[in-house]
């Protein structure tokens, strides 16, 4: 089977909105940011591959702050902490060598100007990029809604203008300026078509990524899903580790192994709409509860299926709580309308659920697994010559997901744990009364 052709800005635009997903309050925030430093950057007429940069590091640069409180906070102020997420987000970035410039550009989006001292932090040179995103994020966070946006313009603008020198670049207040003019370009932000004004952009660019940096920025984006929550740290690299282990034994070839690969790691992207303390609760879920959870492979669906390229792979991870007898969510779908890798999915999901650790239980052992599987197969849940295939080879796909998981708990632990404790979750909510 030959490779999706898959184009690097169509994924890095289309996964920036599962970025905005955790808090409604941010809709559209990183599009919003890709929208107005493009624009300054033209108005600067800078070359056209630095403006693409700008667009694909506007749509990430909050990829670093993972918690709801920390994004209300860098929304609504800046501090000391801000520079945490931009490094975050650096460190997530820097791991992928097609990104090296944006990480590096996401790096510093939180740095003033400080009259001229801000091209430098700490002896490091300060892209001049970092500028013009730490402006467009502020502009941003200040426009409201399309029917006060004209109204509310003069206000920004002279917020803005106030700050120049000192939190921004001179020349690039100078051009924000001269677009603050422009009724277009306020309502260009709060339009609902900075996608396609986005995309637009991109036309006659062809770069393309291949299958092993398709896997990569899918595991980049499966660490924010998972990264949320102590609970969940490992679960999506269990899931596309097994996923791939028995799509092997299922007779798949290696590049189709490689995007359910893929597809595992993005599988539950959705779940960055669910509140933590949900995604987290040990015990019975109630009603109300679980419709919340059940939204979550709706979004990853219509993330993903916002990504032509991904073709059929949105299918294989975004179906993957369905159930053969069609009493599955969010789509009913049945067995006949559930592509074979979608059926591998679910079986793969299930598994990993129980067999990894969670902070309450411990994982289930083979003959539990065993049994449970086959008591969902008897009730026409899951595959159970897919279950078979898995329960044949248990071992050698038990140790895969274990040592995915173990990777994926290390990382989690070497640059975000200190991060994550000042920024619990759990105290967000509280906080705001969810
Ligand atoms: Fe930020
Ligand atoms: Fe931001
Ligand atoms: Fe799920």
């Amino acid at each position: 089977m030959a490779l999706p052709q898959v184009k690097l800005y169509e994924i890095i635009l289309g996964l920036s909105e599962a970025l905005d997903l955790i808090d409604p309050v941010l809709s559209n925030h990183h599009k919003k940011v890709a929208y107005i430093a493009q624009a300054i950057g033209e108005k600067l007429d800078l070359p056209t591959n630095t403006l693409r940069q700008l667009i694909m590091a506007g749509a990430l640069h909050d990829i670093g702050s993972l918690s709801i409180i920390e994004r209300i906070s860098i929304l609504n102020f800046e501090d000391e902490y801000s520079h945490e997420h931009a490094k975050v987000g650096y460190n997530l970035l820097k791991s992928f060598p097609p990104l090296e410039n944006i990480a590096d550009i996401v790096r510093f989006h939180h740095l003033s100007w400080n009259n001229g001292q801000g091209q430098y932090s700490k002896g490091i040179p300060v892209p001049f990029e970092s500028h013009i995103i730490h402006l467009a994020d502020r502009i941003a966070v200040l426009v409201p809604d399309a029917s006060r946006v004209l109204e509310e313009a003069p206000k920004i603008t002279e917020k803005i203008e106030n700050v120049k020198g000192s939190k921004f670049v001179p020349e690039q207040v100078e051009a924000f300026l001269e677009l603050a003019d422009t009724e277009y370009f306020w309502l260009d932000i709060v339009s609902g078509s900075l996608d396609r004004i986005l995309s637009a952009k991109f036309e006659g660019v062809n770069v393309e990524v291949t299958l092993d940096e398709l896997v990569d920025i899918s595991r980049i984006f499966s660490r924010i899903v998972d990264f949320r929550s102590p609970v969940n740290a490992a679960h999506s690299s269990g899931v596309a580790s097994t996923a791939k282990l028995l799509s092997k034994k299922m007779g798949f070839n290696d590049t189709k192994s490689n995007l359910m690969l893929a597809a595992g790691y993005l599988h539950d992207i959705g779940k960055l709409a669910v509140p933590p303390h949900i995604l987290e609760k040990p015990g019975k879920l109630t009603k109300e509860e679980f419709m919340v959870i059940k939204r979550h492979t709706y979004y990853t669906y219509s993330i993903m299926s916002n990504i032509k390229s991904f073709d059929n792979m949105t299918k294989w991870a975004a179906f993957h709580h369905e159930k053969l007898d069609g009493t599955g969510y969010p789509f009913h779908l049945t067995e006949k309308q559930l592509p074979l890798e979608s059926q591998a999915m679910s079986v793969v999901d299930v598994f990993t659920a129980v067999t990894e650790d969670r902070p309450y239980r411990l994982g289930m052992e083979k003959p539990e697994v065993t049994k449970l599987l086959y008591k969902m197969v008897k009730n026409n849940a899951l595959n159970g010559d897919i279950v078979k295939i898995l329960i044949d080879n248990y071992d050698e796909i038990n140790y895969g997901r274990f040592i995915a998981q173990q990777n994926s708990l290390d990382e989690y632990a070497h640059f975000l744990v200190p991060y994550k404790e000042r920024f619990s979750d759990d105290a967000a909510y509280n906080f705001i009364g969810k």
